[in-house]
C-alpha cells in the first residue's frame, strides 16, 4: 500500500474534480514522479544508535514533507553501505544491484544511496533467482532475486538475512519494508512462501524479544525521528499509550497490513468543535509510513475542507489552503477503537505543506497570500490511509506478534529517552492499556476497506454527515484572510512539484 505519491494523488484529485483537465495532468505528473523519485534518494542521514538490552534504535531522516524516512544499513562481507527508505506498508527489504543501477534510462540519477555488488560479498547467497518482484501502488517497482547475506542496522547484525536484490528497478533507492510477512512480495509474485523479514529475523536471531517496533517520526520541521525495534520509549509521547486491534484484510482473513478501526474525526478551533463523522461511524484505516499524505473518504473531506477553507485546485492538482493556516491553533482530531480508544490531535502546522512548481513559482492567491497544500486528500477509490501527515503527530507502536497497535500523542522534539523493551516474545506492549469495548471493522474482499461485517452493533454505518450537526462551528476559527481565487499561471509550462521543493531546505541536498 505504500508509496502513494503526489503524482498519483494529483491524478485522482483531477478525476474527482474535473474531467476536462485529466489528460493534461497525467502526462505532466509522470514527469513529476520521475523528479520525485530522484529526490527521494537524496536524503540520508547517519544512523545513530541508542543501545539498550533487547532493543535497537536507528535514527531516521525526515525528508521533510516528502514522507521519506531513510535509514542507513550495510549488507555483505565486507560491508557495503546503503540508505533505504523505511516503509510500514510493505514487507521486503530490497536494494538495487550494480547492474540495475547501470541502466540509466530508467534511473536518471543512478543509485546515489548504494548499489549492491554481489560478487564482492563473500557471504552472499542467491536463494531465489527471478523470484523477487515487487510493485507499489504508485506504479513503480523492482524485480530480481531473493538473496541472503549479513545485514547490519543500528547495533544489530543479522546473518543469512533474506532480502530482495533488484536487478531491474524504477526506483533508485532501496526500501526497507517492515510490515507483516504475509505481505512479502514472495507470497504473491515469488515462490509463494513467507520468510523471516526484518522484525522476525531480529527475534529469531535474539536481537529483540518480540516482533514489534515503535515509530517516532517527530514533527514536520524536524530533520529526523527514529524507529525502535523491540521496545517503546516512554519519553517520546504524552498522555496514555492505548492499544487497539489490527484487523485482517479481504478474503484471506489474514492480517496483512496495519488496518485499524478509525471511529471519529472532529475539528476544533477557537470558535468551537464539530464532529464530522456519524455517531456510529467505524471504518478501516491503514497506517502507512511510506505515504506522505492522508487519504480520507470523499464525503468526509468535503466537510473537512469547508471547515478549513481548503479547496481542490484543478490546475495545481492539489488541495490548497492559504499557507497562514499553518499558524492556526486549531486541530483535527482522529479517534480509534471507539469511545475507550486513543485520540490523536493533529495541529495545523503538521498539515500545511509547501507547494511549488517546476518553473520555481510559488502559487499565490489574488490577494498575494501564498498557496500551500493540505496534507489530506480525498481517497476516491483508494483505501482510507493515514500517512505521515497523521503519523507524525502520533507515537505508534506496531506489535506484529499480537496484532496490536498502540497510539499516544507524540512528544515533539523530545530530547530524553526512556526505553522499555518487550519482556518476551508475545508479551503485551509495555505501558499500554487496551482500549475498552473496541468497535470492529473488516475490509471487503476487493481489498478496498469499506465498513461492513462489523462485529459490534451499529458499526456498519457509511460515512455520512452527523445528522445532528447544524453547521460548522469550528469553521470561523480556522478562517484566514485569503479564500480568494489563485493567481493564474501560464499553465502549459507549469509542472507542479507539490511538496518536493522543501528538499531544498534539507541542507542543500537537492542537486
Ligand atoms: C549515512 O549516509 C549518509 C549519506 O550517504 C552518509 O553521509 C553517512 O555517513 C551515513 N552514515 C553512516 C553511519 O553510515
Ligand atoms: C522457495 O521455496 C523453498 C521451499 O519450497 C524455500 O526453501 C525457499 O527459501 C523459497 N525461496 C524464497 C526466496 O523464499
Ligand atoms: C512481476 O509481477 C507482475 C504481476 O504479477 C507481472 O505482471 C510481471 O510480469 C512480473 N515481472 C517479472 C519480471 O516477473
Ligand atoms: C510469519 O509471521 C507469523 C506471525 O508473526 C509467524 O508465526 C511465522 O512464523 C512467520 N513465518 C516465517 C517464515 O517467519
Amino acid at each position: 500500500m505504500a508509496r502513494l505519491i503526489t503524482a498519483l494523488l494529483s491524478f485522482l484529485l483531477l478525476t474527482l474534480a474535473s474531467a476536462s483537465t485529466v489528460q493534461f495532468e497525467i502526462v505532466q505528473n509522470r514527469d513529476v514522479r520521475t523528479a520525485q523519485l530522484q529526490r527521494r534518494s537524496l536524503v540520508l542521514q547517519r544512523r545513530f544508535l541508542d543501545r539498550r538490552a533487547g532493543t535497537v534504535t536507528a535514527a531516521l531522516t525526515n525528508a521533510e514533507v516528502q514522507g521519506l524516512y531513510a535509514a542507513n544499513i550495510t549488507i555483505g562481507t565486507p560491508p557495503q553501505s546503503f540508505g533505504v527508505q523505511i516503509d510500514t506498508g510493505s514487507s521486503d527489504l530490497w536494494v538495487p544491484s550494480d547492474a540495475a543501477c547501470a541502466v540509466t534510462t530508467q534511473l536518471q540519477n543512478g543509485c546515489p544511496n548504494g548499489q549492491f555488488v554481489s560478487s564482492a560479498s563473500s557471504t552472499f547467497q542467491d536463494v531465489g533467482q527471478g523470484d523477487f518482484n515487487i510493485s507499489y501502488v504508485d506504479g513503480t517497482g523492482s524485480t530480481g532475486d531473493y538473496f541472503q547475506d549479513t545485514m547490519r542496522i543500528g547495533s544489530a547484525t543479522l546473518t543469512n538475512f533474506e532480502m530482495g536484490l533488484a536487478t531491474a528497478t524504477t526506483i533508485g533507492t532501496g526500501i526497507m519494508g517492515i510490515g507483516y510477512n504475509t505481505s512479502e512480495a514472495n507470497v504473491d509474485t515469488g515462490n509463494g512462501t513467507e520468510y523471516a523479514n526484518m522484525p522476525l529475523a531480529m527475534v529469531n536471531q535474539g536481537v529483540i524479544n518480540s516482533a514489534a517496533y515503535s515509530l517516532w517520526l517527530n514533527d514536520l520541521q524536524a530533520t529526523s525521528g527514529n524507529v525502535l525495534f523491540g521496545g517503546i520509549d516512554t519519553a517520546k509521547y504524552n498522555g496514555e499509550l492505548i492499544s487497539i486491534n489490527v484487523y485482517s484484510t479481504g478474503r484471506s482473513r489474514r492480517v496483512t497490513s496495519f488496518t485499524v478501526a478509525w471511529t471519529s474525526l472532529s475539528a476544533t478551533s477557537s470558535s468551537g468543535t464539530d464532529v464530522l463523522t456519524a455517531s456510529n461511524f467505524a471504518e478501516p484505516a491503514i497506517l502507512d509510513s511510506g505515504t506522505t499524505i492522508t487519504l480520507l473518504p470523499d464525503e468526509i473531506c468535503t466537510k473537512l475542507f469547508s471547515e478549513l477553507g481548503a479547496s481542490i485546485n484543478n490546475q495545481l492538482g492539489a488541495v490548497i489552503v492559504p499557507c497562514d493556516l499553518a499558524k492556526n491553533t486549531g486541530t483535527i482530531n482522529y479517534a480509534f477503537g471507539g469511545p475507550g480508544g486513543p485520540t490523536i490531535k493533529v495541529q495545523m502546522s503538521q498539515l500545511v505543506l509547501p507547494l511549488t512548481t517546476t518553473t520555481g513559482q510559488v502559487p499565490t492567491y489574488q490577494n498575494g497570500q501564498t498557496v500551500c497544500q493540505l496534507g489530506i486528500q480525498p481517497a476516491g477509490q483508494l483505501p482510507t490511509l493515514f500517512g505521515d501527515t497523521f503519523l507524525r503527530s502520533a507515537y505508534v507502536v506496531y506489535d506484529l506478534e499480537n496484532n496490536q497497535i498502540a497510539l499516544a500523542q507524540t512528544n515533539f522534539d523530545a530530547k530524553n529517552s526512556n526505553i522499555v523493551s518487550f519482556a518476551s516474545k508475545g508479551a503485551p506492549i509495555p505501558s499500554a492499556t487496551q482500549a475498552s469495548n473496541e468497535l470492529a471493522v473488516t475490509q471487503t474482499a476487493s481489498g478496498n476497506p469499506r465498513v461492513g461485517g462489523a462485529t459490534a452493533a451499529g458499526t456498519d454505518a457509511a460515512a455520512t454527515s452527523n445528522p445532528t450537526a447544524t453547521g460548522l462551528n469550528a469553521a470561523s476559527g480556522f478562517k484566514t484572510s485569503a479564500a480568494q481565487s489563485v493567481q493564474p499561471f501560464a499553465w502549459s509550462k507549469v509542472v507542479v512539484l507539490a511538496v518536493s521543493v522543501t528538499f531544498m531546505g534539507v541542507g542543500g541536498l537537492l542537486l
